[in-house]
């Protein structure tokens, strides 16, 4: 960071919890906050995203679970993780020692693994703010997402947000759905204070030789450059539509690679950024990222980050 490029307030402030930048990785790309520890400076973010956690732990999907496409790649991790009490007694060390905000993805397969999980962490200090993933197979309701049915938003989320006191609710969109704008709503209806979008796109790659889908879970989420453009409008959508009338910040991510990216995002309406896909090609980029949009915000006058949210100027 230059002296010239100091200048500039870089700090965000997702419904009063205060980050020094406005980047933080995606959920599910780094981790509990150990496993970049050789390549990246963990602390350059402003906050620590965990992957999601379920009330036990899971093994995921069989292997292959993840593939790289032209733009991006595929996963279908299937939610592996170590489970609450793991989580609690071996990864919230390190994270305690990050000295970051730090946001923990929770999933569920029924509301009450969502309320299990969301209750404990009320009682652990290093954690800010609950992050939901709403992706992931009700089967309580017979199969569904959670994430792309409104009244299935809106119930998930004003339970969870019965039981969060101390920490922040943060709902993460699926972009699976014909109207993003429906499930921000009802998600800000059921008490959401922060949204976080946009999760991956549902996609299948094909081994033409065999016949057969590349993954053994044969579709997965589809991440990385390919769906920026996508995630960017969805993002300026939600923006406008909900999220800007109703005070409520929005995380925005989805192929975020260069500062470039993240500037897209910024001006089209979210308040902050996740990285994940492009951690797997450069994990230092991060450090570009937050430098590029230092230099942005000196060059065309800017005295703090947020005054750059939201400010995309449309003739209509
Ligand atoms: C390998 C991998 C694992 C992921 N795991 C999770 C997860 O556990 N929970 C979640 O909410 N999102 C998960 N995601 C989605 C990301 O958090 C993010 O929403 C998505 O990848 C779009 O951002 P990107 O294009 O920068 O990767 C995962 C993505 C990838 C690539």
């Amino acid at each position: 960071m230059t002296s010239e490029t100091s200048k500039c307030d870089m700090s965000v402030d997702i419904a009063g919890v205060k980050l020094a930048n406005p980047l933080m990785p995606a959920s599910g790309t780094c981790g509990y906050g150990d496993e970049y520890a050789d390549f990246l400076d963990i602390r350059r973010f402003g906050a620590f995203v965990t992957k999601s956690i379920t009330p036990l732990p899971r093994q995921g999907n069989d292997y292959p679970r993840v593939v790289e496409t032209r733009a991006g790649m595929m996963n279908a991790i299937g939610l592996a993780n170590v489970g609450l009490d793991e989580f609690i007694r071996a990864k919230v060390p390190t994270l305690r020692n990050l000295g970051l905000p730090v946001f923990v993805n929770v999933a569920g397969v029924t509301v009450d693994d969502y309320l299990t999980v969301a209750r404990a962490l009320e009682s652990v200090d290093v954690v800010r703010g609950v992050e939901l993933n709403i992706s992931c197979p009700n089967v309580k309701e017979g199969g569904i997402q959670f994430g792309v049915d409104p009244a299935q938003v809106y119930k998930v989320v004003s339970a969870v947000r019965g039981v969060c006191r101390k920490n922040v609710l943060i709902v993460k969109l699926s972009p699976n759905v014909t109207d993003i704008t429906a499930t921000a709503a009802a998600a800000v209806d059921g008490g959401a204070q922060a949204l976080s979008m946009i999760n991956t796109f549902t996609a299948m790659a094909v081994d033409v030789e065999r016949r057969r889908p590349v993954l053994a879970n044969v579709t997965g989420g589809l991440s990385g450059p390919a769906i920026r453009p996508i995630a960017v409008n969805m993002v300026h959508r939600v923006y406008t539509k909900v999220a800007k009338a109703a005070g409520v910040p929005i995380i925005g991510m989805g192929g975020i690679q260069h500062a470039n990216d993240a500037l897209e995002f910024l001006i089209a309406g979210a308040s902050a950024l996740a990285v994940g896909t492009a951690l797997f090609v450069n994990p230092s980029c991060v450090v570009d990222i937050a430098d590029g949009i230092q230099r942005y915000l000196v060059r065309h006058g800017y005295k703090s980050v947020s005054e750059l949210v939201g400010s995309l100027q449309v003739d209509k």
